[in-house]
């Protein structure tokens, strides 16, 4: 796993990753290696309705925060955010489960002047496929899988990232196919199996009809299922059927922020 335990007093941070979501925005810091500093993943609360000026001044405090934490001096450090939407050259362009004033604007350069530094944003499942495609379950060797790999992060809204060979190709966004006549992540995102309070079997029973016509869509030989109920994997990967290799996240939660902050390095 990329993720590394380095003391505060030997740091070669690189970037900050942040993670924002509809109930937390989880960062860290990355270093030179591309290895997450475990000791620095944290998380704060997304402000109530994730207004974008409310949402920048909780992640002007995170940066301080890293800093007291570490003792370092972070200015210039470059920052990574996955958001939940479409992003495209650094403008936001949907807005699913947050504050509709995200919707057309430069949140790349409103970000960069409150936060004094350069900014790269990304929507959250491209961050957390990028992530994983290039150190965790969609790699070998360290270098991405061959061939078509989809990521789906089963959370509040369902992302997707689709890569051939490691390029993304992206913001795919699968949460909002049409199937049965619903908007697909209204069925089956994890939040649903909470809300509703659906059982394994019937979560699953979800699932396999969504993953099947995904399957269908796209051919993936690879899926990655990440999100926070990817720790569950054992009670429903085994359960589904399909005809590409189903595997769960590497990096869970954190894949959005490490990935994040790879783009920052790499934008
Ligand atoms: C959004 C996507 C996002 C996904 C996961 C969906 O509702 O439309 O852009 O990746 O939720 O947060």
């Amino acid at each position: 796993m990329a993720t590394s335990a380095a003391p505060a007093s030997t740091p070669q941070f690189a970037a900050i990753g942040l993670d924002m979501g509809g109930s937390s925005i989880k960062y860290a810091l990355v270093t030179t290696d591309g290895e997450l500093v475990e000791s620095t993943l944290n998380k704060a609360i997304t402000p109530e309705g994730a207004h974008p000026d409310a949402v920048a001044e909780v992640m002007a405090q995170i940066i301080r925060d890293l800093q007291e934490v570490t003792g370092e001096d972070l200015a210039g450090l470059p920052v990574g955010v996955a958001v939940p939407g479409i992003v495209i050259d650094g403008v936001v362009h949907s807005a699913a489960n947050i504050d509709k004033a995200w919707i057309g604007l430069d949140a790349t350069a409103m970000l960069s002047k409150v936060l004094d530094r350069e900014v790269h944003l990304l929507n959250d499942a491209d961050a957390a496929g990028v992530a994983e495609v290039y150190a965790g379950a969609g790699s070998k060797d360290g270098a991405p899988i061959k061939g078509s790999t989809l990521l789906l992060t089963l959370g509040t809204g369902i992302g997707s990232a689709f890569f051939r060979d490691g390029v993304l190709f992206p913001n795919l966004e699968f949460g909002h196919l049409e199937i049965d006549g619903f908007d697909a992540e209204s069925k089956a995102a994890a939040r649903v199996m909470r809300e509703e309070n659906l059982s394994w079997d019937e979560y699953i029973a979800r699932l396999q009809r969504y993953l099947s016509h995904v399957e269908f869509l796209c051919s993936p030989d690879l899926i990655v299922i990440g999100g926070a109920i990817s720790e569950d994997h054992e009670h429903f990967l085994p359960k589904l059927d399909l005809r590409a290799k189903l595997v769960p996240a590497a990096f869970n939660n954190a894949a959005g922020v490490l990935g994040a902050a790879q783009r920052a390095m790499h934008p």
